[in-house]
């Protein structure tokens, strides 16, 4: 491949069928030119969860017509296009197969590289996605930026989602090491858990942010260690009620995370309860206090192990505010980088796209093989070694 402005500044189509979102989108380098995601909440609202195989179902029906309102929206064609980027795990099966199937075919019948991504890379790098247009940063000089970053340390990542909670340390792009991670559910599966419990629907996440939000004027709470547990303890100031959860993994020495026993000790004080209105609120604040105390806690051991030059923030729990602020507080003075927007914390392919256009920038100019770009060799790429995070 030669050297042009593409390779300085690549135009990559991405494609993400991971979960319940069929996404497609266009960027320039870092800048988003499109970023098509009708959401499929609709179908699996009322099974309390994701369906998979209705979820290939509507991957399949919307497809085609995904990628080509992206493309149409970014006003570019796909011969025009430097390569394809496209999720290949993890996720569920049968929906990423949707999202391969079609990149393939792209990448074939247009002769176009193929750029296997792994989901979490692109959550990981979401936060350099750059949506209104505004910056006119080239990833040729981002990656030169952060090369002399990287000289002198490492960033750290902290995904939170609805399947993974990870903390990454980035000594370099695509050097990741898992420093920790979720030894049974994830933060976000578990909040969408005790949200079903509560009754506020599917996905959870977002009600049970909006209504801690409100109640945030009527609680107090403190976080105490009692013999070897660290205990959360909410009142209701106008009630005067309250309400203990433990915080799982305080103590463990390492970096992972536990969410099941959070869920069951929820679950226990939700049936200890007649739950009135009033207490949905409360119960909603104190499981999302409990839940992030524990990223909290892990995030400073790291800081402490670590002493990154930045952080970066991604996956959907990533719109809370709450977590946000918590995070923002572990960190200091160190930089936190966080999406730009909820679109962007959130499933979507334009931080697909973004991973792409890293990688072929860096395999333009390195010829690295371990960026794995990969043009006739399609069979290999959830094979790849180097691509696993
Ligand atoms: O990253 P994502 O869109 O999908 C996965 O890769 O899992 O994350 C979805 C998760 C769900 O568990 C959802 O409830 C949670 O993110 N979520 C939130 C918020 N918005 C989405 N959790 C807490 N507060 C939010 N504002
Ligand atoms: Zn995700």
């Amino acid at each position: 491949m030669k050297k042009n402005f593409s390779s300085t500044n690549p135009l990559i189509l991405g494609i993400d069928t991971s979960c319940d979102e069929t996404s497609a989108s266009v960027v320039r380098g870092v800048k988003v030119l499109s970023n098509v995601m009708p959401s499929q909440i609709e179908f699996h609202s009322k099974y309390g969860g994701v369906v998979p195989s209705l979820a290939k179902l509507a991957h399949t029906e919307r497809i085609d017509n995904v990628v080509k309102e992206a493309l149409k929206r970014a006003r570019v064609t796909m011969e025009q296009i430097d390569a394809v980027a496209v999720t290949y795990g993890p996720g569920l099966a049968i929906a990423l197969e949707v999202g391969l199937k079609k990149a393939k075919e792209l990448a074939e019948k247009f002769n176009k590289p193929l750029i296997a991504i792994n989901h979490m890379e692109g959550h990981l790098l979401s936060s350099f996605v750059e949506p209104n247009g505004k910056k006119n940063i080239l990833v040729k000089d981002l990656m030169h930026d952060y090369k002399i970053k990287f000289k002198k340390g490492s960033a750290i990542g902290v995904l939170v989602s609805g399947g993974h909670t990870e903390i990454i340390l980035v000594k370099d792009f695509f050097n990741y090491q898992k420093i920790g991670e979720t030894e049974d559910d994830a933060c976000g599966e578990c909040l969408d858990k005790c949200a079903r419990m509560l009754g506020l629907g599917y996905p959870g996440g977002p009600v049970i942010s909006k209504l801690a939000k409100e109640n945030k004027k009527n609680i107090q709470y403190t976080i105490l260690n009692k013999n070897q547990s660290r205990i959360v303890t909410l009142k209701n100031i106008n009630t005067g009620r309250t309400y203990q959860l433990p915080v799982p993994m305080a103590f463990s020495p390492n970096l992972n995370f536990s969410y099941s026993g959070l869920k069951t000790a929820f679950s226990s004080l939700v049936s200890s309860l007649s739950v009135t209105k009033d207490e949905i609120f409360d119960l909603c604040s104190i499981i999302e206090i409990a839940a992030f105390e524990e990223v909290r806690l892990k995030v400073f051991k790291a800081f402490e192990k670590y002493s990154p030059f930045e952080l970066w923030l991604g996956g959907g729990v990533v719109a809370n505010a709450h977590l946000k602020s918590v995070l923002r507080k572990v960190s200091g003075r160190i930089k936190v980088k966080v999406p730009y927007s909820n679109k962007l914390t959130g499933d979507n392919a334009s931080m697909i796209a973004l991973a792409g256009a890293l990688r072929f920038n860096s395999f333009v100019n390195s010829h690295n093989p371990k960026v794995g770009i990969f043009t006739k060799e399609y069979e290999k790429i959830d094979r790849e070694p180097n691509l696993s995070l």
